[in-house]
């Protein structure tokens, strides 16, 4: 395509919006925006390459090196692909002006060193391909600024150490895949591991690498295990270790742990504890429970409560009549004063799999306020308070007194109430109906709580 076929007014149109030099090279294909010169026994770039492509597919080539600046016209260029090349190294600024770039595709080449600086600059970049070189290092700083990366692949190499530190929450927010297997790690720095963001660890694949059987090491596959990450179960076969380090000695870990019975899996991975807040309002002498639902769904759990009035409270600790910690993690205060008021928070323990989790529970205890009632309905306590002595009244408390008023009927204005603000659950979920039979209500922060912690009025 050169500008000398065009008759005026377009020529001078075409050569502005594609500047000079915008003749496909012979050996390669333009179509739109996607120029592909794959498979054309390239030794070096071409020398122009049209300006307007987003995608240049250069794979199959000969190319042994690229030269500074080898991209800085092309300046909508997202994907680039060169693999099955001979590159060995890249020298400095080969990327320069190509910050645009979301796919980087180096796979298949003779790289050996991953430098710090190769990929300087491309903070655009989602996807990094490096599989199935000759990568003996990467270097610690390499990853350092790719703050859009989403997955990178180091399959197939030599890697015998890799700077996990260098991936943080705050630094790779999106990454969720890192794929490490196949390479020669034989002991990784495990606390590093441990420390990765939730869903690096979820997405990281160490399978077919030379990992010496070890506590330490088995503890961390036994968590990912636990939570059923694809990267283990999809490659349960490939995960294998050597005992002692002798690689005759390999065993596939994960089918056969007989090696670590020894081993104490006692630290969690760090993963965010779960911690769900609630509120929950109750009036002066009612008796309140407060569940210690968590994640943790293990029927072996023990539980500690530490409230603001008592302290830590566990199963053992109390002698107290007035407050009881039931089996399942529930607290129970037998009449609510105002100076219990405060957060509450659970702690709920797996011992077998040194697993816990939080629950909190912030409770306000309100002094009796008869009179208001009637005139409570402005304000979202009024209302709450209002709505809980309704119902007490008419679910759970019994006629004592000999001038028994017929109960109000049950006419709870919830449709006048903004509904985002107060939430009435009858139907409490499966884990707590079995027990419960009384009516319950909940009381959520919208903004905060996944599910309300109960409390159960009684009569
Ligand atoms: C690279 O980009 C900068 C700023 O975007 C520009 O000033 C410079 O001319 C570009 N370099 C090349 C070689 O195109
Ligand atoms: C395991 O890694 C070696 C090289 O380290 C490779 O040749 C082999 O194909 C890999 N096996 C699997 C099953 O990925
Ligand atoms: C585990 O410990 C027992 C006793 O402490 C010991 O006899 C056994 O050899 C140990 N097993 C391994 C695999 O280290
Ligand atoms: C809470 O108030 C009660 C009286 O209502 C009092 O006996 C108790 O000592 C108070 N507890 C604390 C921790 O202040
Ligand atoms: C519980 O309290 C009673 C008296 O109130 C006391 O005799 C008993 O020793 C206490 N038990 C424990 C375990 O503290
Ligand atoms: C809960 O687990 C964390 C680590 O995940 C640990 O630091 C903490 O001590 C544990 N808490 C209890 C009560 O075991
Ligand atoms: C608990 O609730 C009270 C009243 O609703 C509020 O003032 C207090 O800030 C809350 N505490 C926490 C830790 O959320
Ligand atoms: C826990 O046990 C107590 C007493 O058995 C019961 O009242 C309460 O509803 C239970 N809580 C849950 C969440 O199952």
């Amino acid at each position: 395509m050169t500008c000398g076929r065009y008759p005026g007014p377009l020529l001078v149109l075409l050569c502005l919006l594609h500047g000079s030099e915008e003749t496909c090279p012979s050996m390669c294909l333009c179509v739109s925006d996607t120029v592909s010169c794959s498979s054309s026994g390239l030794t070096k770039l071409p020398l122009s390459l049209p300006a307007f492509s987003v995608t240049l597919d250069l794979s199959h080539n000969q190319l042994s090196w690229l030269n500074p600046g080898s991209f800085n016209r092309m300046p909508r260029l997202e994907n680039l692909r060169m693999a099955q090349n001979q590159l060995s190294s890249l020298g400095h600024g080969v990327f320069h002006n190509a910050s645009g770039l979301r796919l980087l595709d180096l796979s298949s080449n003779k790289l050996q060193v991953v430098e710090q600086h190769y990929f300087q600059g491309l903070w655009r970049l989602e996807e990094l391909l490096l599989f199935n070189n000759k990568i003996a290092q990467v270097e610690a700083g390499t990853l350092s600024g790719l703050s859009s990366l989403k997955k990178a692949y180091f399959s197939l190499n030599q890697i015998t150490h890799f700077p996990f530190f260098s991936i943080q929450d705050h630094s790779h927010p999106f990454l969720i895949m890192l794929d490490l297997s196949s390479n020669r790690m034989s002991r990784l720095p495990w606390e590093d591991v441990k420390a990765l963001p939730g869903l690096v660890q979820r997405g990281l694949y160490l399978h077919n690498n030379s990992l010496i059987c070890d506590c330490s090491m088995y503890s961390v596959f036994w968590h990912w295990d636990l939570r059923g990450y694809d990267s283990l179960k999809d490659f349960t076969d490939e995960h294998t270790c050597s005992i002692y380090g002798d690689p005759r000695a390999s065993i596939r870990f994960l089918r056969h742990n007989r090696f670590f019975h020894n081993c104490t899996v006692e630290k969690a991975v760090s993963e965010p504890v779960t911690v769900l807040l609630s509120n929950v309002l109750v009036s002066e002498g009612e008796r309140v429970r407060l569940d210690c639902q968590t994640s943790l769904s293990s029927i072996e759990l023990s539980f500690t409560w530490l409230s603001p009035s008592k302290g830590y409270i566990t199963q053992t600790s109390i002698n107290d009549t007035l407050i009881s910690l039931f089996a399942n993690g529930t607290l129970e205060i037998q009449a609510a004063k105002v100076n219990d008021s405060g957060l509450y928070v659970c702690t709920a323990l797996d011992i077998k799999q040194a697993l816990n989790a939080t629950r909190e529970v912030n409770v306000t205890v309100l002094l009796p306020a008869a009179e208001s009632f009637n005139t409570g309905y402005t304000t979202l306590l009024g209302c709450v308070v209002t709505l809980v002595f309704i119902l007490i009244y008419l679910y759970l408390t019994p006629c004592r007194c000999s001038c028994c008023k017929q109960p109000k009927p049950p006419v709870i204005p919830i449709a006048t109430y903004d509904p985002s603000t107060l939430t009435s659950v009858f139907s409490p979920s499966t884990r707590e109906s079995k027990i419960q039979t009384n009516k319950h209500v909940a009381f959520m922060e919208p903004m905060l709580s996944e599910e309300g912690t109960e409390w159960t009025p009684q009569s």
